[in-house]
């Protein structure tokens, strides 16, 4: 879709030429890289300067008022009277039929697209390109892997998981919509003395039936049970000045990790079981979050070769130091004391969190050859990531300076069922449902109308926890609030979502051929009118003073609105820099918002009909941006609700 042919074609109907095309830039499939790209070469030759600077130096600017790009002067490295060199480049500028205008301002030169070229050009674009508006092959060729959620088995799935699955399913979507290759990684706690404590626990309170049922349930139930059993027998040790007898709980969990480690069929064949059933229900759980992994991973599946490698380049690149039989790193050997130390290897011979991470990234480098690897993980593990990124380093791995990314994000506060404290993902998408449903079911004229009403309260609960997780920085900590992000007023999920289902029912209700839309005269005076159209009718002065009023406003509305449509691609971009959904869903607030005001003054139903059409193909693409921002970040919207 985004080819250079393509490009030229679109082009030539608009007797528009391509542009010498900048690297790094996707002119075919990001208007503003087209309209970067124009200027660029422009002004290289106008101000002679290399035109790759001048690509570099071009600015969004925030205020419409002035203008869309903007270039300071002294970012493209000149001497000389500035002020006066911006007038004379500003008096020289072709425009080209994309600008309206360039204004020299100071030292700085302001560009202003061309609404009527952006509402011809872009408003298409998208009506066109559909769900593939807004990409760009920027990663094509390139493979990466995102690693996310990572729950443990028989542990709760606690809000930290819960955000690392959010804000990583967006970024692998937002990796594929950038052309990259896309590897889906779920790392598993399915290793260490925990699950020798399950087996113990299991043997004595475990339920085979139970297990099939509702694997995950069970065995935290059975861990919650074994564990206060843990509690109680050192209690009871301390009281009696003793130490832990040898058939304790806590030391058969360590024998029976032990045998794990050293490979015990037995041993294994428990473990197995409980990680097979267990990421089987995680399957169905995460495809309600409309994600699916190409790969469960998970601290087990480390191979002891991988592992043992590890070790070896630890020992021969002199980086462990051996503390009572313990082998561990101390960073401050490597001028890296803030670092602290950290242990590798315990002394009965077996690993740890951190040596299994070291183990998993050569390994996956070695299989994937991956060009980048993105770590989810809340920032609590900063110090954790931080140490094991620079083992990693000091092992003599140059790529993970350039190619390993931590994106790390703050906690949620005050997450629990009404019930109780103990979260798992299922419970919260359950109550979120439940809780919308309710809501819905207030409105019981509306609600009659619905088709499959649990199934849009379901989505919409789901868009709700999802957009209250990502609308602000990720690192910040958020209060988990179930009455405002359910609020279809505010900036929240179902707020999108209704806006959503309101552009489809405009849709529906105008019901015009999309073959017809495409053919739609986007001109400013079909859209809204024209002064000239106002004083053809015959006016008292009142009315024709209303009237030309409404029509600056209606005007001022469509030039944001198109400017917003333009700006998704580039927004994807940026996002795909920072690793922020904030960046996604503040967009489509801005998007939305600005629809409803458009709408509110640019009525589309009873309208004639080249109006009308013209209309709908711009409220159209708002849908349709809508649609692909919501899928971007995982929702699924809806068409009505
Ligand atoms: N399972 C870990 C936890 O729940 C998170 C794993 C994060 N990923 C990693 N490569 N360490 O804390």
């Amino acid at each position: 879709t985004s080819s250079v042919p393509d490009l030229t074609q679109k082009l030539d109907k608009l007797k528009l030429e391509v542009p010498p095309q900048i690297e790094g830039s996707f002119p075919a499939s990001n208007t503003t890289d087209l309209c970067r790209n124009y200027i660029a070469n422009n002004l290289s030759k106008l101000a002679n300067v290399d035109a790759n600077i001048a690509f570099q130096a071009l600015e969004w600017s925030i205020v419409l008022g002035n203008g869309d790009l903007v270039v300071p002067l002294p970012r493209l490295r000149l001497k000389g009277n500035l002020d006066e060199l911006a007038q004379k480049i500003a008096a020289e500028f072709p425009l080209g039929g994309y600008l309206e205008k360039v204004v020299p301002k100071g030292k700085f030169l302001q560009f202003f697209f061309n609404t009527q070229f952006l509402l011809n050009y872009v408003t298409k674009d998208v009506l066109t390109r559909t769900s593939d508006y807004g990409s760009a092959p920027v990663g094509a060729n390139k493979k990466v892997i995102v690693e996310f959620s990572s729950p443990n088995i028989a542990k709760p799935f606690h809000a930290g998981h819960l955000r690392s699955t959010i804000i990583g399913g967006f970024l692998a979507n937002l990796h594929e919509k950038l052309g990259w290759k896309v590897i889906r990684m779920n790392y598993l706690g399915d290793w260490g003395k925990q699950f020798g404590v399950l087996a113990v626990g299991f043997d004595k309170y475990g339920s085979e039936a139970e297990l099939k049922a509702d694997p995950i349930n069970h065995l935290f139930k059975v861990y919650v049970k074994i564990n206060e059993d843990m509690t109680s027998e050192k209690e009871a040790a301390e009281k009696a000045g003793i130490e832990l007898p040898a058939d304790a709980t806590d030391n058969q969990a360590r024998a029976f990790f032990k045998k794990m480690e050293d490979g015990d069929e037995h041993a294994l064949g428990l473990w197995k079981r409980f990680r097979e059933l267990s990421i089987e229900k995680y399957i169905d759980t995460y495809a309600r979050l409309n994600i699916k992994y190409d790969v469960y991973s998970g601290e087990s599946q480390v191979s002891n070769e991988v592992m043992q490698k590890v070790t070896e380049t630890l020992e021969e690149k002199k980086l462990i130091k051996v503390d009572r039989g313990a082998k561990l790193v101390d960073f401050k050997d490597f001028k890296e004391k803030k670092l602290g130390k950290v242990l590798v290897e315990k002394s009965d011979g077996t690993s740890l969190y951190v040596t299994r991470d070291l183990g998993a990234a050569t390994e996956r480098k070695s299989m994937y050859n991956f060009d980048k690897m993105i770590y989810v993980i809340a920032s609590q593990q900063d110090l954790h990531v931080k140490q094991f990124f620079k083992i990693l380093e000091l092992m003599g791995n140059d790529w993970v300076k350039s190619q390993m990314v931590h994106v790390n994000f703050g906690m949620v506060l005050g997450m629990s069922t009404r019930k109780g404290t103990v979260v798992f993902l299922d419970d919260i998408l359950e109550q979120v449902k439940n809780e919308m449903l309710g809501i819905m079911k207030k409105n019981p004229d509306k609600f009659s109308q619905v088709e499959d009403p649990e199934k849009i309260a379901d989505l919409v609960g789901i868009s709700a926890v999802m957009i209250q997780d990502m609308q602000s920085k990720r690192i910040n900590n958020y209060e988990f609030g179930w009455e405002r992000m359910l609020s279809s007023e505010g900036d929240t999920g179902p707020y999108l979502q209704y806006a959503h289902s309101r552009l489809r029912s405009i849709e529906r209700n105008c019901n015009v051929p999309e073959s017809e839309l495409l053919k739609a005269d986007l001109s400013i005076e079909n859209l809204v009118g024209s002064e000239d159209q106002l004083k053809k009718l015959d006016l008292s002065e009142e009315e024709y003073s209303k009237k030309l009023d409404q029509l600056k406003n209606q005007t001022e509305k469509v030039q944001g609105l198109i400017r917003i449509i333009t700006s998704y691609p580039d927004t994807l971009k940026y996002a795909s820099k920072n690793y922020e959904p904030s960046t996604i869903v503040t967009y489509l607030f801005k998007l939305t918002h600005q629809f409803s005001s458009t709408y509110k003054i640019l009525r589309v139903m009873g309208e004639e009909r080249e109006v009308l059409v013209a209309r709908l193909a711009l409220f159209s693409a708002v849908r349709q941006i809508l649609n692909n921002g919501l899928k971007l970040l995982g929702i699924t919207p809806v068409d009505r609700m």
